[in-house]
């Protein structure tokens, strides 16, 4: 029998498998037709408790591309939740329905409790401010694409590190394949949560720097990993408004930037990256989207076991 394995963070996966995911989805970017009966007559529930674009259509794009169906809702207000019925009920009925359920949930742990009630496997599509492991797939294929490789480089993150869950998912998986230097770059009330850089000091033999603003760094990155200030998570609205601006990159900040640096972003974008950026050819974020297509067909494969991963 299938051993039922869900993605509910990137720690769910070990590093060799973490790269074989975005190994099969570089190939499946390359060879696309190589994989277009993956899975035929599987079908997958997307279910979307908060807003998505990407994760949401790159889901639904990566199962169609495999052959597959869809079943599922952008917007909880037209399900049964809507009248009150619980995760594990919905759960356990989407897995009559579907052979996996991608989800995501204003909740932290929201996809973990769905995990105990599920008879297919649970992908974790972003739960609250907590974690985005398919965004980390991403964000490793990209790096991967156009660095050449993952480990090894000097990884800056920029915005709202205290609520960006696609920030607390890549930092802890870059720490893990080996990442020497990280430079954080926030202002103070929106900095990594303490317990998050106490974890990554104590079991990871890396350096972190943090300063204020890009300027005093921009030369020594590698990956600058921009991020919105996410307003969803402030509690007040006059916070929220004197931060919203603290970063906006330009051409002017980036002129002193590696010629091979690359600059990412998870997307949607409000204005931390001023639309003149998108021409230079460091600006990878929206490749960055596209990818993540194709590491979502190799993520699908693999907790299906189809395609590259049918046991022999
Ligand atoms: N990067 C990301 O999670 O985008 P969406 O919120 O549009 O899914």
């Amino acid at each position: 029998m299938r051993e039922l394995r869900h993605l509910i963070e990137p720690e769910d996966f070990t590093l060799a498998e973490l790269e074989e995911v975005v190994d099969y989805g570089l190939d499946m970017f390359e060879n696309p037709a190589k994989y277009s009966d993956a899975c035929k007559g599987k079908i997958l529930a997307s279910l979307f408790f908060e807003p998505s674009t990407r994760t949401k259509f790159s889901f639904d794009a990566a199962m169609l591309r495999l052959g597959g169906g869809l079943i599922g809702f952008a917007d909880a207000n037209t399900s049964s939740t809507k009248k009150g019925e619980s995760l594990g009920d919905t759960i356990k009925v989407m897995g009559y329905y579907s052979d996996i359920v991608v989800m995501r949930h204003p909740k932290e742990g929201a996809p973990k409790l769905a995990s105990k009630y599920s008879s297919v496997p649970i992908i974790n599509g972003g739960d609250g401010g907590h974690q985005h492991p398919t965004q980390t797939l991403t964000d490793l294929i990209t790096i991967k694409k156009f660095k050449g490789q993952i480990e090894g480089h000097t990884v800056a993150f920029c915005g709202d590190l205290k609520y960006g869950r696609t920030v607390h998912s890549l930092i802890r998986t870059l720490a893990r394949f080996n990442t020497k230097k990280f430079i954080l770059i926030s202002p103070e009330e929106l900095a990594l949560p303490n317990a998050l850089k106490r974890q990554l000091k104590e079991n990871f033999d890396l350096e972190i720097k943090e300063v204020r603003y890009i300027e005093e760094v921009i030369e020594e990155i590698d990956v600058l990993y921009m991020t919105r200030i996410q307003k969803e998570r402030f509690f007040n609205e006059e916070d929220y408004l004197r931060l919203k601006n603290s970063y906006i990159l330009d051409n002017d900040k980036i002129t002193l930037a590696k010629k091979d640096m690359i600059i990412m972003h998870p997307l949607p974008r409000v204005n931390e990256i001023s639309p003149e950026v998108d021409d230079d050819d460091r600006a990878v974020y929206f490749e960055q989207s596209q990818l993540g297509v194709y590491v979502r067909m190799a993520l699908i494969c693999k907790l299906l076991e189809v395609g590259p991963y049918v046991r022999g």
